[in-house]
């Protein structure tokens, strides 16, 4: 893709079993490349309550939980679900051209 409004984030296959893949792109915080249910979403990696690396976390029912105090966050809209989380994460949507995963470049 030579697209140069988008960068390439990863490809699908890229992604491990845990359906969390953590990517760092130019002009963006790391991010936390999940899969649920077959659609996928960037969000971003660094935890609103620390400095936990949420694609070390677990996804489960559509949320992802930070492996230092077990916080959760909703991957669809960042917002959080579990304490102690009380502050949204970004999310940026993606873009799937064949077997590869694009995000807007800023
Ligand atoms: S650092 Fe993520 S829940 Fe505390």
């Amino acid at each position: 893709m030579s697209d140069s409004k988008f960068l390439r984030l990863c490809c699908i296959s890229d992604i491990p079993d845990s359906g969390i893949l953590r990517v760092t792109v130019p002009g963006y915080d790391p991010l936390a490349v999940c899969q649920v249910d077959g659609a996928f979403f960037a969000i971003a990696d660094t935890c609103s309550h620390g400095m936990a690396s949420l694609s070390e976390g677990d996804i489960e029912d559509g949320q992802i939980f930070c492996p230092f105090h077990g916080g959760g966050f909703e991957i669809a809209t960042g917002n959080p679900t579990e304490r102690p989380c009380t502050i949204p994460i970004a999310t940026y949507p993606v873009k799937r051209v064949e077997d590869a995963l694009f995000i807007a470049s800023k």
